[in-house]
């Protein structure tokens, strides 16, 4: 899977891999007719599951923003308290953990050596430790209590693309296992969960038809120097990878926030300058969802009376956002703890042909490296 099987870059040819990539991660480990979940190598008993009082998340880069994700999920579906900490900052700031808690290193190589230096920090202080890793016996998979490996084959362009939806789907399996570990998730909740994650793939690849659109969005913004995304809830952390996947590849300076704080500040950026990705879809039956939404639309009103310029992710057959928004990118329904695994790939796109419209080597971006294993 290494080579470039046919594609211009590693990073196109990765975007593309993310189905497969969700697929191995996600089927060896479900069963739809016992709508069970099983993570052997997590190595953590079912008691000690059901006595954490919280979970630390420590990790880099796009490894972090999965981690960001993967807060909520636990929240929803485990009802466990969930810190994320930048590996780089944990190791500074004299973590107040201890036995009875639990740390998650995300790490795409293994290697990073922040998040190396995390894991030994928090095991020094008596916390269990899981890795969740896409590379078999690195430092960090092997020095760690337990393991979740992705299944995303090698991961070769700078820019993390199907290791990081592949660590969503991680993440999601352990918010599921610890649910149902500590009675938090029915079986017929589980069950439909696990048909929804088996429908990933699928879903994934039918949201890769927005290419051709992508690149059309690239060609009319790639002189554009400046972006905001913006996401609520576990949205958020999509418009974050959304903004560092086009610094890294393409340079163009980009920030995610959260959308409710634009008005405490970023709205001053908005005008027709400065173009607002914002991640606007909804799952009907999720009522939260429908609440933030409304939000969302009212936003989108918002920058274009300030005659900003707003690129919209939405749900298939929105009409509202698609009537208010310049150019909107549809996302097949999905529950709401799921859709950030769908979210993020026309992002990644978009990325990936603005950097190749500005003519840089997209899948190695200047002063980056894969895995910084310098401190
Ligand atoms: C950076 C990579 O150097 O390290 C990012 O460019 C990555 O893509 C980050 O997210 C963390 O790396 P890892 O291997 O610990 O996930």
């Amino acid at each position: 899977m290494a080579d470039q099987g046919g594609f211009p870059h590693h990073m196109i040819k990765e975007i593309f891999e993310q189905a497969r990539a969700l697929h191995d991660t996600i089927v060896p480990r479900v069963s739809l007719d016992e709508a069970a979940v099983q993570l052997r190598e997590v190595r953590i008993n079912p008691e000690e599951l059901r006595a954490l009082r919280r979970i630390n998340i420590v990790a880099s880069g796009t490894s972090r923003h999965a981690g960001m994700a993967g807060q909520y999920m636990i929240l929803e579906l485990a009802g466990v308290q969930v810190d994320v900490d930048y590996a780089s900052e944990f190791e500074y700031s004299n973590p107040l953990i201890g036995p009875g808690e639990l740390t998650i290193l995300i790490t795409q190589s293994g290697e990073t050596a922040d998040t190396t230096a995390a894991l030994r920090e928090a095991k020094s202080k008596g916390s269990r430790t899981i890795a969740i890793s896409n590379v078999v016996d690195s430092t960090i998979a092997r020095e760690a209590d337990g393991v979740i490996y992705t299944h995303a084959g090698p991961e070769i362009s700078i820019a993390s693309t199907k290791a990081f939806s592949a660590q969503m789907a991680a993440l999601f399996l352990f918010a599921l296992h610890l649910g149902q570990t500590r009675n938090k998730v029915s079986r017929d909740l589980a069950r439909n969960y696990i048909r929804e994650l088996l429908a990933l793939p699928d879903k994934t690849n039918a949201v890769l038809r927005c290419a051709a659109e992508c690149e059309r969005l690239a060609d009319k913004y790639h002189q554009v120097e400046d972006f905001l995304f913006l996401g609520r809830a576990i949205h958020y952390p999509i418009a974050m990878d959304g903004a560092l996947k086009l610094k890294e590849v393409s340079y163009v300076h980009a920030e995610g926030y959260p959308t409710g704080e634009t008005k405490h500040g970023p709205n001053a950026l908005i005008d027709e300058a400065l173009p607002v990705v914002i991640i606007a879809t909804c799952d009907r039956n999720d009522p939260a969802s429908v609440v933030r939404y409304e939000q969302n639309v009212s936003n989108i009103k918002g920058f274009k009376k300030q005659s900003g310029r707003v690129i919209a992710l939405a749900s298939e057959g929105d009409s509202e956002v698609s009537g208010l928004a310049d150019h909107t990118i549809f996302i097949p329904d999905a529950p709401e703890l799921l859709l950030p695994i769908l979210e993020i790939v026309p992002l990644q796109l978009f990325a990936y042909y603005m950097a190749v419209r500005r003519g840089l080597d997209v899948d190695r971006p200047r002063n980056l490296v894969k895995s910084v294993t310098l401190e």
